[in-house]
């Protein structure tokens, strides 16, 4: 397994196995750092070990089956944007033809990738680049999904990694999207926060404390539910199924416009 690093350049699809490479083109002086607004703990090996225990093992049958429902099967090309330690990119990988892992964090990549090899999974491919910076190459994809990770992002990156997303997709092609994002209004924030600290992992080992929960307010993007959907609608995404838990976790399959 070889890594590339940015002076050397090597796209996934050029290799095979779980081809482990970093692309994106030159950034702009007015782009976002992504690095810098990943997450400090998904940059640190240590909490990168104990991340599957703390996020708990979400079952993605249900996102499995919302690229199916859509024409998805093994002759599918799907990409996984901040895809972490490979939850579902390695579930993907068993039902789809190909699938890329992007994610911006070394640490993150380096666990995923070991994880594909030991599942000696040749059509798993890890790309170490951005929501902002992954340059898709080759015939379009047939999905993207992406799972806790859009809300690294300011709303105007938001906007700009939605449209990028569309870009890499074919007419028709499918964007599975769960983050944590506010169905309220303002009016409303402080009731909903109380509830949802309140309901928090008492060990913060076991799952995400009300600290984390707090640092999660104070420090990163999640957006509302009426700004998210405008930003879709302009990355020419047609909104198919969107479901809601505790009005703060929302999961939408969304269909790129043939247009
Ligand atoms: C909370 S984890 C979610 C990981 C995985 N999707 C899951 O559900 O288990 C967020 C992931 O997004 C990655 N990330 C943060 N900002 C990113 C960006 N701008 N582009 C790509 N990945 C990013 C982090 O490195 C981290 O692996």
């Amino acid at each position: 397994m070889n890594y590339t690093g940015s002076e050397d350049r090597v796209h996934p699809a050029r290799k095979t196995g779980c081809g482990r490479g970093e692309n994106g083109g030159v950034a702009e002086s007015w782009m976002i750092d992504e690095l810098a607004h990943a997450g400090p703990e998904h940059l640190d090996p240590v909490f990168v070990a104990g991340y599957d225990r703390k996020q708990g093992y979400p079952d993605p049958a249900d996102d499995l089956a919302a690229f199916e429902a859509h024409g998805l099967d093994e002759t599918s090309a799907v990409v996984d944007l901040g895809a972490g330690a490979g939850q579902f990119a390695l579930a993907a990988a068993r039902r789809f033809g190909h699938v890329t892992a992007v994610d911006v964090s070394p640490a993150m990549l380096a666990t995923l990738c070991e994880r594909a090899a030991a599942a000696g999974r040749a059509n798993l491919d890890c790309v170490r680049a951005g929501f902002l910076s992954y340059e898709h190459s080759g015939a379009p994809a047939d999905g993207v999904h992406t799972r806790n990770a859009l809300h690294q992002l300011p709303d105007f990156w938001k906007a700009l990694a939605l449209n990028r997303i569309a870009r890499m997709l074919r007419p028709g092609g499918v964007l599975r999207l769960r983050d944590l994002i506010y169905d309220f209004g303002p009016a409303e924030a402080e009731a909903v926060f109380t509830g949802w600290l309140g309901h928090a992992a008492a060990d913060p080992a076991d799952g995400y404390s009300s600290q984390d929960y707090a640092e999660h307010i104070r420090t990163e993007f999640s957006t509302f539910r009426w700004l998210l959907e405008p930003m879709l609608a302009a990355a020419g995404f047609e909104i198919i199924t969107v479901d809601f838990e505790r009005r703060l976790y929302g999961a939408y399959t969304c269909v790129k416009s043939a247009g």
